[in-house]
């Protein structure tokens, strides 16, 4: 039968919305309250009906209380309860469904279940029914002749089954069966007819099977379900299942005495019956050897409608050439993980299985379920010979030029829709790799040891999900995914060391074909920059995931991915937005409501540098997940939160404006500083600069000083005379007279010689200058005159700096006492 796949499950969905609808009703309307009848349970109403559901599990009751007569459902699961007081169900005929496992029953009497007529579902697994005729009197379960569902699980060791044929409406049970000999179904179960589902799990009860043979099911040929993980089978022979010919799911995982060649005996067993499921999971001891798939072993399946075929853990090696083409066209997917597939012949042989779904993850890694499950089996050890073919570690030599030498591409079933090959311990480079015309929709090569991407990868045009997380993986060419990625969707690339590479793409060409994508995932990849171009041709994205790097900024191009929802950029080491990220968000978050950012974990600041993103922390449109979360460092080194960003704005505002105060402070400050300096400096050198000023002035009206050499100068004059014009009289009549007539030195009087139309100070610098010595005459006059005060600090200047210290100054004391 072959299943629309899609009709199902569009239908499964519809089914399990209504369900959840209903679910939602009924807890919108109808809450747990106490009970009436122990106000240690919950009880709740079950929609517009009278009945009640009501939960005693885990109140250490030890005794069943008595119940009020509506109860639908009732669990008394994890209690004390040892002993069911006979006739406590009296009135509760609506009762459907009891549990009363994880007690302490040990035995079950004829009137124990009296009253519940209706009852469909009782759970009694774990408890301490030894499964002995003392634990079970006869007619125990006469009164729930309607009971559908029966679980007695973990409760006995031994190979006592109790009655069980008056429940002709049982259809499933869960029993242990710990047993040597060959059958305890006896000819009793043909009564159930009803009877279709049989667990016997060890994963959940006591089993203990050892040898199955045709008697061990022959009252059950009735039965579609039938579970034997885990118990303990040494052997299973021939017709063992072939009178099971309704039977659509058979588990026998997990017995790993059996070996992998017992699949030959399944299967031919199987041949003529309805099987859909099979599960031959851990069949071969973890000790044993490597198997081969063999023709023999599923030829027999052919004709069957096979959907699902489990054959994980077997240490199957090879395919023998051709066995696959005896699996028939029903088949829908295959597990295969767990087990040591290596190259050989019948690659070519995978192009006409027909199966959508394929995992053959954990190749060659350590067998995870097994490692705490040891059995000990009674069979001596297979000897298996290795020959070159056999043994992985030879082929793997040649595994690379294998791989190129499949001229025609990589061969893969026709309708292979997913392909698993998880935490195989792959450690290649990606090279150029071609796949033969497929349907392929969803990789998955997450954690293995593919280091380097250097492909193109080709003819993947139906690939939605590539999953190549976790690989260790630092390098990718900018043409590993080629333009085939036409309709690539899902990239999940985290747990790498890609942010070894990304970082240099400049240009934005790795990612340039995936025109698509609506979901790349790159966290943990130690990324610390991501070029402005990365993301350019990603139009469609919807999340991006960058989580768990060491990105400091957020400088590449964003703006043009519209439909950008979810940006995560938790645990990074961003301090802050730039204008140009905060641009580039808001632009998006003006169309798109639903842009949501993640920023929790990173090393935020709130200080003066960051006031204008808190700022837009308050003010954009963007969706901050988790703000409430964010932390951010203040100027103090202290933590604040941002689930008030406002009030840390604020309290910014402030601190910055304080901040600015103090700047203008010290500036001002030291300027003032400076200028009160400046000023000291010149007042100390007044006379100085003054002085050098109009000497400059005076060379520069008079260049030929210049070239002079001072020694052997000539001066204008011999004498400069400084006096106050109060003692004019005594200059012009007395001195003028005495030196000059009568002395015959050239003078220089302010009155007489000086130029007129230059200054006054010019005047007086430049006779200073060209005349040898300078005469003071001095008197209180002289003292109080500025200008006489500047012609006698202009000489003393000219002497210190002109004259090489020579005294050039004669004072003459006009006045006897004017000090
Ligand atoms: C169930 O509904 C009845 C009325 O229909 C109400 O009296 C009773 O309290 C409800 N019980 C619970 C547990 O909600
Ligand atoms: C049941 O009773 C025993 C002692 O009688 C006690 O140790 C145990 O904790 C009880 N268990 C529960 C679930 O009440
Ligand atoms: C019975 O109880 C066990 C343990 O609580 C649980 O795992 C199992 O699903 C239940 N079975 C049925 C048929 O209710
Ligand atoms: C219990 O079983 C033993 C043997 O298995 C039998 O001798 C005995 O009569 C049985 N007791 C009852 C009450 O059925
Ligand atoms: C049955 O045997 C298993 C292991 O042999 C043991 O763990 C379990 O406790 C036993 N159960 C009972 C009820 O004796
Ligand atoms: C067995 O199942 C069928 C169909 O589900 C039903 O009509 C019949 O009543 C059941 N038999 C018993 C004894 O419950
Ligand atoms: C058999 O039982 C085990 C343990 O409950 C469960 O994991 C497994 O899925 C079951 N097998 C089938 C085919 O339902
Ligand atoms: C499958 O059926 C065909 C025709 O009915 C038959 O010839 C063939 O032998 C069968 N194969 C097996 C393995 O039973
Ligand atoms: C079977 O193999 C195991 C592990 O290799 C070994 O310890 C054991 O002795 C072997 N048994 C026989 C009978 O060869
Ligand atoms: C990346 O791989 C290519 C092809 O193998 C190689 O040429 C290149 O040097 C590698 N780059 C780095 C940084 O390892
Ligand atoms: C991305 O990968 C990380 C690590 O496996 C995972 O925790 C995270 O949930 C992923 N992101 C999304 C958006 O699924
Ligand atoms: C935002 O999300 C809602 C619900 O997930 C969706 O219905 C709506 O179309 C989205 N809006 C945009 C603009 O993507």
């Amino acid at each position: 039968m072959m299943w629309n796949n899609n009709l199902s499950y569009s239908l499964f969905a519809a089914f399990v919305l209504l369900i959840n609808l209903k679910q939602a009703l009924v807890h919108e309307v109808y809450e747990w309250k106490a009970c009436c009848f122990a106000s240690s349970c919950l009880c709740k109403n079950i929609s517009v009906s009278e009945q009640l559901i009501a939960d005693c599990s885990g109140k250490h009751l030890l005794r069943i209380p008595r119940l009020q007569n509506n109860i639908q459902e009732l669990s008394l699961r994890n209690n004390n309860i040892s002993t069911i007081q006979d006739g406590i169900f009296v009135g509760n005929s609506l009762l459907t469904t009891l549990d009363l496992s994880f007690n302490r029953i040990s035995q079950i009497r004829t009137n124990s279940f009296k009253g519940l007529t209706n009852l469909l579902s009782l759970n009694l697994s774990n408890n301490d029914l030894k499964y002995e005729n003392r634990s079970f009197e006869y007619s125990a379960f006469y009164f729930v002749e309607n009971l559908k569902n029966l679980n007695l699980k973990r409760n006995a060791n031994t190979s006592f089954l109790p009655d069980l044929w008056k429940l002709r409406s049982l259809e499933s049970l869960s029993i242990d069966y710990v047993s040597d000999s060959i059958s305890i179904f006896n000819e009793k179960f043909a009564n159930l007819k009803n009877l279709t589902s049989v667990d016997l799990s060890g994963f959940t009860g006591n089993c203990k099977m050892t040898i199955l043979t045709e008697k061990t099911f022959l009252f059950l040929s009735q039965i579609t379900h039938l579970n034997l993980s885990k118990c303990k089978i040494q052997h299973i022979f021939k017709g063992t299942f072939t009178l099971l010919t309704n039977l659509l799911e058979l588990d026998v995982s997990l017995n790993t005495c059996l070996r992998f060649e017992t699949l030959e005996s399944i299967t031919t067993d199987l041949q003529h019956s309805a099987i859909k499921n099979l599960k031959v999971n851990y069949i071969h001891g973890i000790f044993g050897m490597p198997t081969i798939l063999k023709t023999s072993h599923i030829w027999n399946l052919k004709n069957t409608s096979l959907v699902r075929f489990e054959a994980a853990g077997n240490l199957i090696q090879r395919i023998e050439y051709g066995a696959l083409k005896y699996l028939p066209k029903s088949l829908e997917s295959a597990d295969m993980r767990d087990n040591v597939f290596s190259i050989g012949k019948y690659m070519p042989d995978l192009r006409s299985l027909p199966i959508t779904s394929l995992d053959i993850s954990n190749i060659r890694s350590s067998h995870n379920v097994l490692t705490s499950y040891i059995e000990h089996c009674d069979s001596p050890n297979d000897t298996v010979i290795i020959d070159s073919e056999n043994n992985w570690l030879f082929q793997q030599l040649q595994y690379l030029e294998m791989w190129k030498s499949l001229k025609y591409g990589f061969p893969v079933p026709r309708g292979l829709k997913t392909v698993s090959l998880r935490s195989s311990n792959l450690k290649y480079e990606i090279p150029n790799f071609i796949f033969i015309k497929n349907q392929l929709e969803i990789i998955s090569v997450s954690d293995n040891v593919l280091h380097t991407w250097t492909g193109p990868i080709t003819n993947v045009k139906s690939l939605k999900f590539l999953d190549l997380s976790s690989n260790f993986c630092s390098n990718v060419s900018k043409k590993f995914f080629s333009p085939d990625f036409v309709n690539l969707r899902y990239l999940l690339l985290q747990n790498n060391l890609l942010g070894l590479i990304l970082p240099t793409d400049v240009g934005g060409e790795i990612f340039q074909n995936l025109r698509d994508v609506v979901y790349i995932n790159l966290s943990k990849n130690r990324i610390t920059n991501i070029p402005n171009l990365l993301f350019q041709k990603q139009l469609n994205l919807e999340r991006l995931d960058l989580s768990e790097n060491m990105i400091e900024e957020i400088n590449f191009k964003l703006s043009h991915i519209k439909k950008l929802t979810s940006l995560n950029l938790r645990n990074n080491r961003i301090s802050t937005l730039s204008q140009y990220a905060m641009n580039e968000l808001d632009s998006i978050a003006k169309i798109n409501k639903n842009l949501t950012i993640d920023l929790a974990e990173n090393n935020l600041v709130c200080n003066c540098d960051s006031q204008t993103f808190v700022e837009w922390i308050i003010y954009t449109p963007t969706i901050l997940h988790h703000r409430e979360e964010y932390e951010c460092k203040t100027s103090q080194n202290t933590i604040s939160l941002l689930r008030n960003p406002s009030e840390v704005y604020e309290t910014i505002q402030k601190e910055c404006m304080s901040y600015e105060g103090l700047i203008i402070g010290l500036t001002t400050g030291i300027l003032i500083f400076i200028f009160i300096l400046c000023g000291g400096i010149v007042y100390r050198y007044r006379w100085k600069l003054r002085y050098l000023y109009y000497m400059v002035k005076v060379k520069w009206h008079d260049p030929e000083s210049k070239s002079v050499n001072k020694d052997e100068r000539l001066y204008m004059y011999d004498a400069f005379v400084s006096y106050a014009n109060e003692d004019h009289t005594f200059v012009h009549n007395t001195l003028l007279h005495k030196l000059e007539k009568n002395g015959g030195v050239q003078l220089c009087l302010h009155r007489r010689n000086f130029l007129p139309g230059n200054d006054i100070a010019t005047n007086i610098t430049s006779a200073i200058h060209n005349s040898r010595k300078t005469i003071v005459i001095m008197s209180s006059n002289y003292l109080a005159s500025y200008w006489c005060m500047f012609e006698y600090n202009m000489s003393k200047m000219e002497s210190i700096y002109e004259r090489n210290c020579e005294n050039i100054l004669f004072l003459v004391f006009y006045e006897q006492n004017f000090c």
